[in-house]
């Protein structure tokens, strides 16, 4: 589906026309006598069939509302006949509203179809936001569409199955989008990398597995960057547990364990399409969590890149470990700002809600920053306080740190702790740590997402990183 700003209505017979308003506009609106007869009086949408016009009614003309109706919009008329929609707004709009109707169209044109026999065709090919008031900046249609074609491709990355998403394939589709952009290099250590390495922790977590792990990396370094981020994400392409094996109930889903890999791949994409000048790595943990004899155990104590030793008391506390020897590697790098994505804990579900990602680290300005621009973005954030006490919860008795917490109480921060741990003084200040296990992947429609994966942190990374150009 494309999507266009038009100063004036698209008149093709095969399109349908929408209008969106604030519900409180609705009574004296032209469309309010309408809909009368229809008992329709400004709560959702209701399209009036004669005249082919669907109204949309949201509880204020703000970005949020408006980006969420932007999907609704395509939702609705997916499986219609029309070919196009025509889409106007009664009321005042500017660049950032009309740019958050457009993303939300895009985003909620995607549906994972890839395992159905039967695929849905989409006649709608193009939504077109009519403005003729005010004069809208056309860079935000490409803004749009290169964002939400990251967005869609995590999701389908992360919806793709276990059987076939390995680590491999996760690297193989790394070094596709190198190839697919010149300005993006991609470097593969493989398991005798890994070993050199001394990725001790990450190397035994994919033990038991015989799909071998990968570290992904992939860099944008554009000439005369003002500044380095560094992005470390979670690519669990399997969690079954491991010896401390979950429920089966619970085991459902795993395959989206692998949600913050996907989207640092998807960000440093979309950096380098929109060409900011920052320099973007993105460090992919790939592996697999599964059992056999060969599997690592609680009991275990591990050797991580950074030299200190880990007490391994529940292998399904693995994220965190392939994460200790990816944060290492990536602080060689000599990042300006280091941040994570990872499905880490379901505590930060239980803390959060699982619309809600959370945001930990030990720089408040820098916490409280991201969660202002992954507001901002349409991503729901919060930040989660890391405290001296939940940090005894992880010492261990017999190596420097245990890899879980001794209370059930307060997990997603003593994962985020536990991750510190590997984290170098010089860099405390300089790194995020986020918990996307609620928003990363939630099995009913919600906001522009679909069932399924949501390609949660790709829209707030890209414009946390876009700001970062700005600056300077
Ligand atoms: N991948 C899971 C976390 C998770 C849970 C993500 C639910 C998405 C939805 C992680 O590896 C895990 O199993 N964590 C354990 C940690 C515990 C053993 C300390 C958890 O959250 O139960
Ligand atoms: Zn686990
Ligand atoms: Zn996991």
């Amino acid at each position: 589906m494309k999507v266009s700003i038009s100063k004036s209505v698209k008149n093709e017979k095969k399109y349908a026309q929408c209008v969106v308003m604030a519900k409180s506009a609705f009574g004296k609106s032209a469309y309010a006598k309408l809909c009368k007869p229809f008992g329709f009086e400004g709560e959702g949408k209701f399209f009036l069939q004669e005249s082919r016009i669907l109204v949309v009614c949201v509880d204020e003309l703000e970005s949020d509302c408006l980006r969420e109706s932007g999907a609704n919009i395509v939702r609705y008329f997916k499986g219609l006949p029309y070919e196009g929609v025509n889409v106007s707004i009664e009321g005042k709009i500017d660049n950032k509203k009309a740019y958050a109707l457009l993303l939300g169209a895009l985003c909620g044109e995607y549906e994972c179809m890839s395992y159905k026999s039967k695929t849905k065709a989409n006649a709608l090919k193009e939504f077109v936001l009519v403005e003729q008031k005010t004069s809208l900046d056309s860079s935000i249609v490409t803004k749009a569409e290169i964002i939400a074609q990251s967005v869609n491709a995590t999701r389908e990355l992360i919806n793709t199955i276990p059987q076939v998403a390995t680590p491999k394939y996760l690297a193989k589709y790394a070094k596709g989008l190198s190839k697919e952009l010149d300005k993006i290099e991609c470097k593969i250590l493989d398991e005798s990398l890994l070993e050199k390495e001394k990725m001790g922790a990450f190397l035994a977590v994919n033990r038991a597995s015989c799909n071998p792990p990968r570290l992904i990396h992939l860099s944008y370094k554009p000439k005369g960057a003002t500044k380095r981020v560094v992005l470390v994400g979670k690519g669990l392409t399997y969690d079954c547990g491991g010896l401390s094996l979950k429920p089966a109930d619970f085991m459902v889903t795993m395959k989206a364990d692998k949600s913050g890999g996907c989207a640092v791949m998807e960000i440093v994409r979309a950096i380098a399409r929109l060409g900011a000048n920052v320099e973007v790595h993105s460090i992919v943990g790939a592996a697999e969590n599964m059992i056999g004899g060969n599997a690592y155990k609680p009991d275990d104590v591990l050797y991580s890149r950074e030299g200190k030793s880990i007490e391994v008391r529940n292998t399904d506390a693995e994220g965190r470990l392939v994460l200790a020897d990816c944060l290492s590697y990536a602080q060689d790098l000599k990042p300006d700002i280091l941040i994570d994505f990872a499905t880490l804990t379901g505590a930060c579900v239980v803390a959060l809600g699982e619309y809600t990602s959370g945001i930990m680290g030990h720089n408040d300005k820098l916490k409280l920053e991201f969660e202002k621009i992954a507001l901002d973005s349409g991503e729901l954030m919060a930040c989660l306080p890391f405290n001296r006490h939940l940090k005894k919860l992880i010492e261990s008795k017999i190596a420097d740190v245990c890899n879980v917490g001794s209370s059930r109480y307060g997990g997603a921060i003593s994962a985020g702790l536990f991750l510190s741990e590997f984290i170098r003084d010089e860099y405390k200040d300089k790194w995020l740590h986020i918990d996307i296990a609620g928003p990363a992947y939630v099995e009913k429609e919600w906001d522009i997402n679909p069932s399924g994966a949501s390609g949660a942190g790709v829209r707030a990374g890209i414009e946390f990183i876009l700001t970062q150009a700005v600056k300077g």
